[in-house]
């Protein structure tokens, strides 16, 4: 699924973005260019950013 079309920036590419060490919606904004042409894809990907980053702290913490 698209989560910003200006940059033609899926879902998966923001959750690999992720997977691969980017930790903040800035890192993974300058890793893809993501929102920096009309910005509406902002709040749906900083809300999966965090997502993502939630769920791998909790898969960190139940294996520590
Ligand atoms: S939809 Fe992402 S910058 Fe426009």
């Amino acid at each position: 699924m698209y989560v910003c079309l200006c940059r033609g920036i899926t879902d998966q590419d923001i959750q690999d973005a992720v997977a691969n060490g980017s930790e903040s919606f800035r890192e993974v904004r300058d890793l893809l260019d993501l929102g920096t042409c009309c910005g509406r894809c902002v709040p749906e990907a900083r809300a999966l950013i965090n997502s993502e980053l939630a769920e791998i702290a909790a898969r960190i913490s139940v294996a520590a």
